[in-house]
């Protein structure tokens, strides 16, 4: 019998006399350990880090674009007893300096809302570059909003760089998404002379309101009962509802050119994409799982409508027209999950927070 394995400077090793002999294989390989990282170690670790979590997810995207990265098509369990549900699966590899491989689950189950939990739920796993180990499960949720809402400011940063700068937002879906996306935009600089929202449910609505009104520069608020008036009186539209097929119909409504936040890749209707110039995160990745681009794409037969990546309008590889609507739809990338899930972990590591499951890997001596 070989002695069990032991823990050394935090790190499980295997034992010195299971050890092969070094002239003949390769160099000992550690066992990591493996922490669960609650969501409140999340939040604690991101709050107040905005401006730096967009530079990450900034930087996640040109190394995306620079192929320094494996992003392969997510994975949608869907279930015949449940057609609403959905749990997703996103794998993910990123090199650079944050090395790091993984999977985002995220589960989408809209029935939840009216049992009084929300409708979304996810972990992060993190694997280890050089074994394979798992390194950590993390509550996802928030690290999920958080890139996301990284994601909407910068964009809405880059695509306004060269158009008349918003002054009127307007959140059509008031849910977690949305919030994030105003702190997010708010702590990055922007301010806005009126906020107007919409929701197909007062009382969510009415939940953002009253979030709105105690943030610190609370500017004019307005609840609109009508989807048409709210996009009628924004220049930046975010969408963030969860409607599965286009609702959004009447290209007329986007008249006035706002840049729209396409967060939930669902809303508009082929028509309005095709009048529009059309910034995607990934290509490959938003056409598929009946986007509006991916509708508009089947509509047409071609992807001519793509005006570009958000890594184009960055590298000032495309310019943006004035004349027309400018609508970023992005996939949201795995990659980003995992940058930001990495930075969460190096952190709560470093100030020595890590909740380790002391033997989670169990039967390592596996060759007599
Ligand atoms: N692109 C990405 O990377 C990315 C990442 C995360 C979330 N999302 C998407 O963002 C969306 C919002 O997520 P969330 O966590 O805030 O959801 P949520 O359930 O917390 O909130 C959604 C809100 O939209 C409202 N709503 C639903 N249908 C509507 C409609 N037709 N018109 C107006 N309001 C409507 C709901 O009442 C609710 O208040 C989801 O579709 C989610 O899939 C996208």
């Amino acid at each position: 019998m070989t002695t069990p394995p032991f823990l050394r400077q935090g790190v499980r090793t295997m034992p010195q006399s299971a050890m092969p002999q070094p002239s003949t294989t390769p160099p000992q390989a550690a066992v990591p350990p493996f922490a669960v990282i609650p969501g409140a170690q999340v939040q604690h670790t991101l709050q107040g880090r905005e401006r730096q979590i967009v530079d990450l997810v900034e930087s996640t995207y040109r190394l995306h674009a620079a192929g320094d990265s494996v992003n392969p098509p997510s994975y949608f369990l869907r279930f015949p007893d449940r057609p609403t549900a959905r749990i997703i699966a996103l794998p993910a590899s990123i090199g650079g300096q944050v090395r790091v491989d993984g999977l985002k689950w995220i589960s989408s189950f809209p029935d939840n809302v009216s049992s009084g939990i929300p409708r979304a739920s996810a972990v992060l796993i993190l694997n280890d570059h050089d074994t394979g180990y798992p390194l950590a499960c993390l509550e996802s949720s928030i690290i999920s909003a958080s890139r996301t809402a990284a994601m909407a400011a910068s964009a809405a940063d880059w695509l306004s760089r060269h158009r008349r700068r918003p002054t009127r937002v307007g959140f059509f879906g008031t849910g977690l998404i949305a919030r994030y996306i105003h702190a997010y935009l708010t702590a990055t600089g922007w301010n806005f002379d009126q906020i107007g929202i919409h929701d197909v449910s007062p009382d969510h609505a009415a939940g953002f309101h009253s979030y709105l009104e105690h943030t610190d520069a609370a500017p004019r608020i307005t609840t609109h009962d009508s989807p048409e008036q709210l996009i009628r009186s924004s220049d930046l539209v975010v969408f963030a509802t969860i409607a599965g097929r286009p609702h959004v119909t009447d290209p007329a409504w986007f008249d006035h050119n706002p840049l729209v936040l396409h967060m939930s890749l669902r809303d508009l209707a082929p028509d309005i994409v095709l009048a529009s110039a059309n910034i995607v995160d990934d290509v490959d990745h938003c056409l598929k799982a009946d986007t509006s681009p991916h509708l508009t794409e089947q509509l047409t037969g071609n992807r001519d409508f793509l005006t570009g990546t958000l890594d184009d309008v960055m590298t000032g590889r495309v310019a943006l027209p004035e004349d027309r609507p400018v609508v970023f739809s992005p996939f949201g990338l795995g990659v980003l999950d995992l940058a930001v899930g990495k930075h969460v972990y190096d952190e709560v590591a470093r100030a020595g927070h890590l909740h380790v499951v002391e033997d989670f890997f169990h039967e390592l001596s596996r060759y007599g």
